[in-house]
């Protein structure tokens, strides 16, 4: 039976579904990027191991995989999808909140990977990223490469952008003066999510600090569905109740009607719900770069594939 939306919400659920709107579009593009002699992996926040599968398959010398995430419900479904390459992978699975990242097994010794990647991560580990930009430095191999995503919405004065927009509209639907949310989600300590992504510039500086970052590419990124209703298991697979609890455990049904509601909306109207840059960066350690002919990063950075 078909769990309710706010169920899904509560455990994060669907997300192998709902992933086909946004996450997974990205996943040729990014390991598109990805040097295809890598033989040790790492995916921080690697979700139910889409982004590993797809790259142990591009990496035909891989024999060593890391996924990590915070929800071990995500991890679980990891561990299932990727159970068929362990014939020739070595897997750990560590449920770690990467704003505190973890001492890894062996981290005195062997711990250095050849590929890291963070997509779509970045924002949730605000405003804790420098201390992980500065773990991953410390693992990557010499010739290694990092790649990360991040998305760039557009945001209001509020700082309200994308998804934050969204739920706004909902609170509305629900009797909300649009006024009073941004005050709302601040009492409840709820942080827009366009507040927690740092600038196309803030990210530059601070991989700079740690990393030559030798390309950069962009596009847009756009999340479509065939319905609000299809939005709705979207919103709850991919934000859970991040927003939704701010109404309450007897609203939360209501909640994610309304968002459906606005989904539609949108969706009759513009064809799309919403509408972001996605930027693509792929970082190398630094220690391939002599620090006197170190440039800042507005120069240093190329086009990826240009
Ligand atoms: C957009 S998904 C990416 C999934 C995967 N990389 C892929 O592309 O298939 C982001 C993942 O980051 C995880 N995450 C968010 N905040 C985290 C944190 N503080 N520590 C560890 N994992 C986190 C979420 O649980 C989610 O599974």
């Amino acid at each position: 039976m078909t769990q309710t939306v706010t169920a899904q919400a509560a455990r994060l659920g669907g997300y192998d579904d709902a992933s086909r709107l946004r996450q997974a579009q990205d996943t040729d593009w990014v390991l598109g990027f990805a040097d295809p002699t890598a033989r040790s992996v790492a995916d921080l926040g690697c979700g139910i191991g889409s982004l590993l599968a797809a790259a142990l398959d591009r990496l035909p010398d891989a024999v060593d995989a890391l996924g990590l995430d915070r929800e071990e419900s995500r991890l679980a479904e990891a561990r299932r999808k990727l159970a068929p390459y362990a014939t020739r992978v070595r897997f750990r699975f560590v449920q770690a909140d990467l704003r505190r990242p973890p001492q890894l097994a062996d981290d005195a010794g062997s711990t250095a990977f050849d590929l890291v990647t963070l997509t779509a991560v970045l924002h949730w580990i605000h405003p804790d990223e420098e201390q992980l930009v500065r773990w991953i430095s410390m693992r990557l191999r010499p010739g290694g490469a990092f790649l990360l995503t991040t998305h760039h919405p557009e945001h209001d004065e509020y700082g309200f952008g994308g998804s934050d927009d969204l739920a706004r509209q909902a609170l509305v639907r629900l009797g909300h003066a649009a006024e009073d949310v941004p005050r709302l989600l601040a009492a409840a300590g709820i942080i827009p999510i366009a507040v927690r992504t740092l600038s196309v510039d803030d990210t530059a500086t601070l991989l700079d600090a740690y990393f030559d970052i030798d390309g950069v590419d962009e596009r847009p990124a756009l999340v479509r569905a065939a319905s609000g209703e299809e939005y709705q298991r979207f919103h709850a697979a991919t934000f859970g109740t991040y927003y939704s609890r701010l109404v309450g455990a007897d609203r939360q049904e209501d909640y994610f009607r309304a968002i459906g509601e606005v989904a539609q909306h949108r969706l009759d109207t513009d064809g799309h719900i919403t509408q972001m840059p996605v930027r693509l960066w792929r970082c190398r350690p630094r220690a391939s770069r002599p620090a006197e002919t170190a440039r800042p990063a507005e120069t240093a950075r190329q086009p990826i594939g240009g």
